[in-house]
Parts: C-alpha cells; structure tokens; sequence
C-alpha cells in the first residue's frame, strides 16, 4: 500500500522566495512542492503539501491526517516557539513527525531556540535551506519501509 506523507507549513511561509531571502533563500513554496512531489514519486509515496497562517487550520489538518497520512512533516514557523496547542495536535498523532526548518534556528534569536514541537519529533531538521523538506521526505520514507 502506497503511503500518503502530510507536508505541512504554518505561518508566512507562503511568502517564501520573497521574504527575507538572505535568511528563507529564493525559492518559492511552489518550488518546494515541485520538487517534493518528483521526489515523492520516484520513492514511490504521495504527499499532500497544505500552507496555512492560521494555527487552527493547522490544527485541524493535523488532525486529518490521524485518519490519512502515515507521516507529517511540518515547518511550523513562528508557531513553533509558541504553540502548545499544536504540539498537543501532534502528541494525539500517532505516526511519524518530522520537524523541519529552512534556517539554523539556533543561529539566530534566543527565542527561536526552543521549540514545543521538537519534544514529539521524530526528527528535527534545520538550517538545510529548503533541501530540508526532501531530507525529512527521505528519511520518512526510509522509516516507513521498515515498519
Ligand atoms: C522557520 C524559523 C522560525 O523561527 C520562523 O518563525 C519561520 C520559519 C524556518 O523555516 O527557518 O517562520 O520555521
């Protein structure tokens, strides 16, 4: 059975490729699907990319993915030092969770140092610009095929 991999991003991030450049990089979230989806597909995988800037929203795809996905990977952005809220959506999930960011968060301001999701990861993956999210994909994938 081929297996479905949420690829979730929170806030501002569709805004990749125009802000901040210096610390996100050029490419845009369609360019990150684009290549995401080649991946996914030569590993044999379907992945399902969602964006939103609302923490509900991402809430509420969590909690989708109970039922349709056997992996998440989620660059929760700002959401991510702050959000207790998603990390009890995550702690309810009972696949595999990987947590991915563009930038080395432990290079830049104390208060990107903590993170509430890490502590339900599976992984966590930063500082590999957006070549982070097809990391994540393959190690998803590698995880999964031994299970
Ligand atoms: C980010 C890092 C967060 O601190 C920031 O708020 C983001 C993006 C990253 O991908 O490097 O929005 O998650």
């Amino acid at each position: 059975m081929s297996h479905t991999i949420f690829i979730l991003n929170g806030p501002n991030l569709n805004l990749l490729g125009k802000r901040q450049p210096e610390i996100y990089g050029a490419e845009t979230l369609a360019d990150v699907e684009t290549r995401c989806r080649a991946l996914a597909e030569s590993l044999g995988v379907t992945v399902a990319l969602f964006q939103s800037n609302h923490e509900g929203v991402i809430i509420d795809t969590i909690h989708r993915a109970r039922e349709e996905a056997a992996a998440i990977i989620i660059n929760p952005g700002a959401f991510t030092h702050t959000s207790v809220a998603i990390l009890d959506a995550l702690n309810a999930y009972d696949g595999l969770v990987f947590e991915c960011h563009i930038s080395n968060v432990h290079k830049r301001e104390p208060f990107r140092h903590h993170s509430y999701v890490s502590g339900r990861a599976d992984g966590v993956m930063a500082g590999f610009g957006t070549e982070g999210y097809e990391l994540c994909l393959r190690r998803a994938c590698s995880l999964l095929s031994k299970a």
